[in-house]
């Protein structure tokens, strides 16, 4: 990943206070994208890679502040186990070779799902690398890892009932912003925009709480076609958009006067 800086090339396309704050990302379709071209499913997902870097890079660079990238999910472990081996095998290389990129342009590492099913070394590798780059709070990079929506709030359902349990915490109903200290994402703030590729219209057990009021953009690219362009496009459909958590039409313009 190049150095991060304002050059003019990477203009968002939408005024900078329309440019949402966190981008969440399914990345979907490099199986397809390999098969179209004969190659291995595994070649899909090597090419993908590459557009995960340069997706952060672009995305960072148009003033987007956090980014979480759907890598692989608890449902993806039943693939077949060749696949599973090569995914965890690029993830391994992925946080050996770009954690000094992440150091460098000082982007902090966070990780949501079941760290505890990854093979040890890169549960070892994901948490030093999380450690590493903790202290930076301009840009994040969430890379979700062994993650469902569902298995997470079961997780934090657990977590929190053994508090109450302990004395911890309060019996009886929580209010939102206090059970959402045990999600995997405390702390970081709700996507405003969630993009899938590949033409699928699904959210396949991802972030299905904190996309409450996110905006939903599907595109046709597969992921390791998936471009700048793609990204400005997604950018200026977000930007067109009203959003009005609950509220009127009339009532939100008139806030935003
Ligand atoms: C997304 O691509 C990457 C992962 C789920 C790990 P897929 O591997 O799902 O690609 P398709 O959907 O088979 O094309
Ligand atoms: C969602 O893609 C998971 C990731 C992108 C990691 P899938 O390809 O696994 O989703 P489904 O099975 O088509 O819904
Ligand atoms: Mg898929």
């Amino acid at each position: 990943m190049p150095e991060i800086s304002e050059r003019k090339d990477f203009d968002p396309g939408i005024p900078a206070e329309r440019v949402p704050a966190h981008v969440a990302f399914i990345m979907d379709g490099n199986g397809r994208w390999a098969q179209a071209r004969g190659l291995s499913r595994l070649e899909g997902h090597a090419r993908g890679v590459r557009t995960v870097i340069e997706t952060a890079e672009t995305a960072f660079r148009f003033g987007i502040r956090t980014i979480t990238l759907y890598a692989f999910s608890t449902e993806n472990r039943d693939r077949p186990p060749e696949e599973v081996a090569a995914l965890m095998n690029l993830l391994r290389t992925f946080i050996g070779e770009y954690l000094p990129e992440l150091v460098k342009n000082e982007v902090r590492l966070r990780v949501i799902g079941d760290l505890s099913w990854l093979p040890g070394d890169i549960g070892e590798a994901v948490r030093g690398a999380v450690a590493r780059t903790e202290n930076f709070g301009e840009r994040t990079l969430v890379v979700a890892l062994n993650y469902s929506s569902r298995d997470e709030t079961l997780r934090a359902a657990a977590a929190y009932a053994d508090d109450v349990r302990r004395g911890n915490a309060p019996a009886g109903k929580p209010d939102w912003a206090t059970f959402a200290r045990y999600l995997d994402t405390a702390g970081i703030p709700d996507p405003d925009l969630l993009i899938r590729t590949s033409g699928e219209q699904r959210l396949s057990n991802f972030l299905l709480l904190q996309s409450a009021y996110a905006e939903l953009y599907f595109c046709d690219a597969l992921w390791p076609d998936f471009s700048a362009d793609d990204l400005r496009r997604a950018l200026a459909v977000y930007a067109s958009r009203e959003r009005r958590f609950g509220k009127t039409g009339e009532q939100v313009r008139e806030e935003r006067k």
